[in-house]
């Protein structure tokens, strides 16, 4: 095991390392220096060193590039007051901070206890390691409040995941007001920028940065779900020294799919530490006596390589250790979903016909969206009543599914579980399962109701139906949808301290349900959409095959929200549908080749109404099924680097390598050319310098004269695109030679 992990390393960090320098690559990923009572973990490029100071209290150390080992590590010792207003406990960079003993900067853990005590300082207690995790036991300095705090190490991948089991061993209860998963400190210093993902509705994936100063930057979601707004990932940079392809950077992604908050936090002394967990707005998480609550998991690493190397790390640590299969995962099929060809006006031979077409493209995955189902004829009703609707389905799912898998194709279906309408037989039946506020106006989003998802009664009829539909028709892939934010999270089924546990339970039974579904149905995959991107995090991807990032398929937004999307998740999941034109929202009309090879930077599928595609368009797109199927393991599972951004200019341009270096794909994409501009040239990145490769085109665009060029010409001469006009593209692909 540590020899596989030993030859992996240096592959991984051997700009930083001599080859030769056996004894960093034979270290064990955590060590601990007993005398000095500090611990250092080491993951891919990243060191991490904290310890126990003269106190008793955990102080973070380090993060950032490689240590030599232990010995590099001093032991902990906190820093001073600052006058009389900034305390030690303020100044020194805690690493689980407990909120109490003046501590002023935000705290890891905040707990009422029933006396009316809400101080809280925690203090060491012990630790065991094991392989590649860590476990420290913190206590309260007098109340048997404990915290083991975990580290477990992914050498191999260069993330380092903290989590947190809060317990309460004394014999009453408390109150959580605050639970954060853990808190990590920058290197003491300014200069620093943060980078972040904002949006909405058909706009999510947002990048945003700003210079890191004295205060807080939050990233948060308070709706009960991940959303759109906020994407629980940061990036934190230093302004005048990193790139896309150089420099330090840090970052991290929490891995919930409930409320959750991340805090960007710098004081007025230079020290910048991000904290993140549950969100603690409206929190108030009621510990009994015996009780424990574990936070979610929240993964960091750091890299000397720039901008794109986090977006890789990321990907490769996804594609490796979150999603479902690893590594062994099948690759995404393509797929057909008819959504913004029929809306809900599906019907057993609109769709059976749709199934055709397109099976004779190429399609792997043939999926019907919203509407088959209960009383669904718009968003104003059926949502809950999971029957499949006879008048538009008279022989039940099975014909249609039978065509498609004679067609080749395998079947799935949308489904949208933890909703209700009012115009509902279910909602009629069980008006005490919809989330509310007892006597309160209960809010609708697209007249709907979300289920109390954290009753054991609603999360067992959802897993039920759930299993019964795909028991009873062979069904491989579900679309699961999830439309509206939580309004009113009242669970009044609970006396009342125990009510705002909803923020929890629920998230844990919506995960209990995805894994129980999976573990019964070992073939099923699951796309996690809500109204497009709102439920995209390292949490739901354990569940999850795939996601819709966003609701919006016009191609040239989609240069800019697939930018945003691979900064954080991993191309190999992100859906991309070729739509039609004019597109639905912005009423742009591109060519189908670009919108093909914007749509080939994820996982290709084809939304558009085939049945009025001309014969032309059918033999392009056909064409370009078979193109993404060559490049497809590639993109898939490859290595993104971001070539010409879609933000800055008209032309972008991306590649990617293939993890053994064999293969490399490169799009490029021109919006509007003006005043003539050539494209600009294409230099590569990522590629072996000494090796040859063979240039693969698809068209006449590249103006290069060879068909075979050195690594070193492809990452320094570079590539020339003649593309010209508006909605010009061009795709090419490298193969190296023997
Ligand atoms: C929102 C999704 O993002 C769409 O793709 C579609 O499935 C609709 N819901 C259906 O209601």
């Amino acid at each position: 095991m540590l020899k596989t992990r030993t030859i992996r390393l240096v592959l991984l960090v051997s700009g930083f390392f001599a080859l030769g320098d056996c004894n960093a690559l034979a270290q064990p990923s955590i060590q601990y220096s007993a005398d000095r009572k500090v611990w250092l973990l080491q993951a891919g490029e990243q060191s991490y060193a904290f310890g126990v100071n003269e106190r008793g209290e955990l102080q973070s150390l380090f993060w950032g590039g490689r240590l030599q080992g232990i010995a590099d590590v001093a032991e902990a010792k906190s820093l001073p007051e600052r006058a009389s207003f900034d305390l030690s406990t303020t100044t020194t960079p805690q690493e689980y901070p407990g909120w109490g003993a003046g501590l002023y900067t935000e705290p890891a853990l905040k707990v009422t206890f029933s006396n009316g005590n809400r101080d809280l300082v925690l203090h060491y207690v012990s630790h065991k390691i094991e392989g590649d995790e860590l476990q420290v036991l913190v206590r309260d300095i007098s109340e048997p409040i404990f915290v083991e705090l975990h580290y477990r190490v992914y050498p191999d991948q260069g993330i380092i995941a903290r989590w947190s089991v809060i317990e309460n061993r004394s014999d009453q209860p408390v109150v959580l007001e605050s639970a954060a998963a853990a808190s990590w400190s920058l290197p003491p210093g300014n200069g620093y920028e943060a980078h972040w993902l904002t949006g909405h509705w058909a706009e999510e994936w947002q990048q945003q940065a700003a210079p890191v100063e004295p205060g807080s930057i939050v990233m948060e979601s308070r709706r009960g779900s991940t959303s759109h707004q906020a994407n629980p990932w940061f990036e934190i940079d230093r302004q005048q020294e990193t790139t896309e392809a150089s420099g330090p950077a840090w970052f991290g992604e929490l891995g919930w799919s409930g409320s959750w908050r991340i805090t960007v936090e710098t004081s007025s002394f230079q020290q910048t530490r991000i904290t993140g967990g549950y969100n603690p707005f409206d929190f108030g998480y009621k510990l009994d006596a015996g009780a424990h609550l574990q936070t979610p998991i929240f993964y960091a690493g750091y890299t000397g390589r720039g901008r794109g190397e986090v977006s890789r790390l990321l990907h490769r640590f996804q594609q490796e250790e979150i999603l479902p299969g690893g590594d062994k995962a099948r690759l995404r099929p393509v797929l057909y979903n008819s959504w913004e060809a029929t809306e809900f006006n599906v019907d057993e031979a609109g769709q059976t016909a749709l199934a055709e077409k397109a099976a004779a493209l190429g399609a792997e995955r043939f999926v019907i969206d919203d509407g088959w189902f209960g009383q669904r004829k718009t968003d104003n009703a059926g949502l809950g009543d999971w029957y499949v609707n006879p008048q538009k389905f008279p022989h039940g799912l099975k014909p249609v599914i039978d065509r498609v898998h004679a067609l080749g194709m395998d079947f799935g279906i949308w489904v949208e579980p933890e909703m209700v309408n009012p115009d509902s037989d279910l909602y009629r039946r069980h008006p005490d399962w919809a989330m509310n506020f007892p006597g309160r106006p209960r809010t609708e989003g697209r007249n709907q109701l979300l289920l109390n998802l954290a009753r054991k009664d609603v999360a067992e009829y959802v897993f039920s139906f759930l299993d019964k539909l795909v028991t009873e028709n062979d069904i491989s892939f579900l679309k699961w949808d999830y439309n509206r934010n939580w309004a009113d999270p009242g669970w009044d089924a609970v006396p009342v301290d125990e009510q705002k546990k909803i923020y929890v339970q629920y998230v844990a039974n919506l995960y209990d349900i995805l894994a129980r579904l999976r573990a019964k149905h070992p073939g099923l995959e699951i796309e996690s959409c809500s109204g497009g991107g709102g439920r995209v995090d390292l949490g739901i991807l354990r569940y999850t095959d795939e996601v819709w990032p966003s609701d919006n398929t016009d191609a040239l937004d989609r240069l800019v929200l697939q930018d945003g999307f691979t900064r954080a998740y991993s191309p190999g999941i992100m859906m991309a549908w070729v739509t039609d034109v004019p597109n639905f929202l912005d009423r742009r009309t591109v060519p189908l080749k670009f919108r093909f090879l914007v749509a080939m930077n994820g996982s290709l599928g084809i939304g558009g109404n085939l049945n009025h595609w001309t014969a032309q368009e059918m033999q392009e797109a056909t064409e370009m099924v078979t193109y993404y199927k060559s490049i497809r393991p590639v993109v898939q599972r490859g290595e993104l680097y971001r070539l010409l951004s879609p933000e800055e200019g008209s032309a972008s341009a991306s590649e990617y390598v293939a993890r053994d270096g064999s293969k490399a794909v490169v799009f490029a994409f021109l919006h509007s050319q003006r005043f003539g501009a050539p494209f600009p040239v294409l230099r590569l990145q990522g590629l072996q310098p000494n090796a040859h490769y063979r240039i693969h085109t698809m068209d006449d665009k590249l103006q290069q004269p060879q068909s075979e060029l050195s690594g070193d010409a492809l990452m320094h001469q570079g590539l020339v695109f003649q593309l010209t006009g508006d909605y010009d593209s061009s795709s090419v692909t490298l193969e190296r030679l023997p």
